[in-house]
């Protein structure tokens, strides 16, 4: 396999807490080398430290002094949907609040497309996000809401990510308005069965207008029984069950986490549940900003994610999300850069990436700025030089 040295790297972001910009600094969470250099040999990472030591290689690839970060890691994202929601956004924008129910609109949309339709709107999005610097990302169904519906969603996902994640518990589908106990048993037995194989994870709206907390424990525990692991869509909109829950069923991440009591900031302290936090919903619906800030001081790991759907967040920009939660939520520029990569790594329960260190993939974003503070500092700007995939560079230009 061809090695390639990535180098005269500005500032480089490792993750790695070991590493120290110089040796007389404290080593901090982000693990910053100054003046650095990455080996990379075929997919992986196999060298990380300053230029002037880097060993050799077959090819050098001169950064010019640009920073470097880990690939983002978007681990919640809503991709295989048709259709879009702008008279619902202007409508918002206009006074309206939002709820739950304007997911309808997008599962006629989505039933009523083919195949080929959901795959194109799928492959568009991603790249929109690879360019921004995303080089993983989780991605549910939840716009089918029929066994058929719901089995293709996750059949076209899993074409694009190993992160796959059965929401068939998104909202009671409108075929079962009347009978939503009715509901509850299709998407623990049959929808289940079909969906199982196509995922790893299990998701559920824990909010009202969506499933309660004992219909929430009941569809997470039928997926754990069918190896698929929990993760929840959480106190979203208002105080309620989930984020407990979320701790209590070992869940991977509970998902907004925007209204918290106290004791469930302690739940997500307490546990190895990822609080994953995700502007864009509060953006997009002019709602209030959940606080960073106060998990964070709780001792809680917190991710950042798009949350990239037609309705209540369609944005799938990582850097706009961190710009936000630095503005709006109390987070400095280095917890929201290592919230958005190794954060998420960390809700995907994933060792492999969202850190620069020997071993992991080799997915790395080159930034048009001397620093990784940039993305916060200058908010808006097409930061995101380079972003290298498994070993390849797959967008910019030449350094
Ligand atoms: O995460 N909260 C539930 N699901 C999505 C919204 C989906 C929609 O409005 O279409 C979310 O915000
Ligand atoms: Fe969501």
């Amino acid at each position: 396999m061809s090695t390639t040295l990535v180098t005269n790297i500005g500032t480089l972001v490792t993750n790695d807490p070991t590493q120290t910009p110089t040796q007389t600094q404290t080593p901090t969470p982000l693990g910053l080398i100054h003046n650095a250099a990455v080996l990379i040999d075929g997919p992986r990472i196999a060298w990380v430290g300053s230029a002037t030591t880097a060993p050799p290689a077959d090819t050098a690839h001169d950064a010019r002094g640009r920073a470097a970060i880990p690939g983002f890691v978007d681990s919640h994202s809503h991709l295989v949907f048709a259709g879009d929601r702008t008279q619902e956004f202007n409508a918002r924008m206009s006074g309206r609040a939002y709820s739950a129910g304007g997911i309808r609109t997008t599962v006629a949309a989505t039933r009523a497309a083919t195949d080929e339709a959901l795959e194109a709107n799928v492959t568009r999005y991603l790249r929109e996000a690879l360019r921004q610097g995303t080089t993983t990302f989780e991605t549910k169904s939840g716009y089918g809401l029929t066994t058929h519906d719901e089995a293709r969603a996750l059949r076209i996902a899993s074409r694009h990510t190993e992160e796959v994640t059965y929401l068939g518990a998104h909202i009671v589908s409108p075929d079962y308005a009347d009978d939503p106990a009715a509901y509850v048993e299709l998407v623990t037995g049959e929808m289940l069965d079909a969906c199982a194989p196509h995922a790893r994870w299990i998701d559920v709206f824990c909010e009202k207008g969506a499933f309660d907390g004992d219909q929430a424990r009941a569809i997470l525990t039928a997926g754990k029984a069918k190896g698929l692991h929990p993760r929840i869509h959480a106190n979203q909109l208002s105080y309620g069950p989930g984020v407990q829950l979320a701790a209590e069923l070992d869940a991977a991440s509970a998902d907004h986490c925007t209204h918290l009591t106290d004791a469930d900031v302690d739940a997500l302290a307490n546990s190895d549940t990822v609080a994953t936090l995700l502007p864009g919903a509060e953006f997009s619906t002019r709602a209030a900003w959940p606080d960073a800030r106060r998990l964070l001081d709780a001792g809680a790991t917190v991710a950042l994610s798009t949350d990239c759907n037609p309705g209540s967040s369609f944005t799938s920009s990582m850097p706009f999300c961190i710009a936000l939660a630095v503005r709006d939520m109390g987070m400095t520029p280095d917890e929201a850069i290592w919230s958005a990569t190794a954060g998420g790594a960390q809700a995907l329960r994933r060792t492999d990436i969202g850190r620069i260190t020997p071993g992991a993939r080799a997915d790395l974003v080159l930034l048009d700025a001397p620093s990784h503070v940039h993305l916060a500092y200058r908010p808006g700007v097409p930061l995101v030089s380079e972003v290298w995939q498994r070993g390849v560079r797959t967008t910019g230009h030449a350094g």
